[in-house]
């Protein structure tokens, strides 16, 4: 299939984004992991200050009412490294199944790489988890460093607890 199209996502897209959103959490073995609503997506990414944006994969399909499915999805927004500035976070990718091997994957990093050098920040980076060979051989075959390995980087958390806590504290 060549009729795919990737394109940044609007208001009316967040019900299937959060529907890909619980699709992939699925994927990654924690199916009641999303607490998120389509509320919070339309506030949190549509507002005067969006905390993100998405690019969303589209094909056609006349059983749907817009003509197309949305089959795949890119979560992204910006952050600051204090030693090389403006970088691009992609926070989700996800490719529906049944259009996996398509090229969506590398037309969405595509794009994704090209918002990212017009907007002047220095990488993308990402977190893959250790169990998903197949996105890290994904990322690698495309020349993706793993800083974990070469840089000895944790992912680390406070909780809303630990920061009740301490925000607490006298
Ligand atoms: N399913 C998956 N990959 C297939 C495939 C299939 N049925 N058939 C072929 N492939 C190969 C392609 O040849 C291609 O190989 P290449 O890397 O040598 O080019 C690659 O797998 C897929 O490339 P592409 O079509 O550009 O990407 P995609 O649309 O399949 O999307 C992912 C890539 C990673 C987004 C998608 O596989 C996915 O959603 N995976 C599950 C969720 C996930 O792991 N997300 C990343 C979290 S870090």
């Amino acid at each position: 299939m060549s009729t795919f199209r990737v394109r940044p996502a609007q208001a009316q897209d967040c019900p299937d984004i959060l529907r890909l959103i619980k699709e992939l959490a699925a994927y990654g073995n924690a199916p009641d992991a999303v607490k998120l609503t389509i509320m919070d997506l339309l506030k949190d990414g549509f507002g005067e200050h969006p905390l993100y944006y998405c690019l969303i994969a589209e094909v056609p399909d006349e059983s749907q009412r817009t003509g197309t499915l949305t089959v795949g999805f890119a979560m992204y927004y910006f952050t600051y490294d204090p030693w090389i500035g403006k970088l691009l976070y992609l926070e989700d990718f996800y490719v529906m199944e049944p259009f996996r091997g398509l090229g969506i994957g590398s037309e969405t990093l595509r794009k994704l790489s090209q918002i990212a050098i017009t907007t002047g920040c220095s990488c993308m980076n990402f977190l893959a988890v250790i169990w998903n060979k197949t996105s890290i051989e994904y990322y690698t075959r495309r020349g993706a460093q793993d800083l974990s390995s070469q840089e000895g980087w944790h992912l680390f958390r406070f909780n809303r607890d630990k920061l009740l806590k301490m925000a607490n504290e006298k």
